[in-house]
């Protein structure tokens, strides 16, 4: 499996730490950037990642901002993208068994550096429970599709 991370400024040390993790593991990334602590533009990296996945490059994105929240929406905004913004462990499996979420977001300024690798630890394991949850995702892909131009 391959991740692609990305992050704006105020989540840029929390990508670092989230790479770290993910080398002691051996699971393969790809960094989209911000690569320093100068300000920059969430809509961007949640973009770029939310992108990458989309077109099969990376199975799956990891997006960090302040609050997670500007990225998370960014990433939303790519049809096909199911970004699920996760401070705690209970959401972050809920959001693959139940929602196949294919791009986690982290709120650097919101949780500390351990939960977050909790976070990532179970969201990478777990998998998408299909059955029931699958006919609702195909109502989020009628939403996506009612509004493509
Ligand atoms: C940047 O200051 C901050 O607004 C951003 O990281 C994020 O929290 C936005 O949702």
């Amino acid at each position: 499996m391959r991740i692609a991370l990305g992050s704006d400024h105020g989540g840029y040390e929390l990508k670092e730490y989230v790479k770290k993790y993910l080398d002691n593991k051996g699971i393969e990334y790809t960094d989209y950037g911000t690569n320093s602590s100068e300000s920059v533009d969430y809509p961007e990296f949640g973009q770029k990642v939310a992108e990458v996945v989309k077109e099969g490059k990376c199975d799956r994105g990891i997006v960090c901002c302040g609050t997670g929240i500007g990225i998370s929406i960014s990433a939303n905004k790519v049809p096909g993208i199911r970004c699920a913004l996760c401070s705690d462990c209970y959401s972050a499996r809920m959001s693959r068994e139940h929602n196949n979420a294919n791009v986690l977001a982290l709120g650097a300024r919101v949780i500390g550096r351990d939960v977050a690798l909790e976070i990532v630890d179970i969201w990478l394991k777990t998998e998408f429970q299909g059955g029931r949850h699958e006919k609702r995702l195909n109502k989020i892909l009628e939403i996506e599709n009612k509004y493509v131009i």
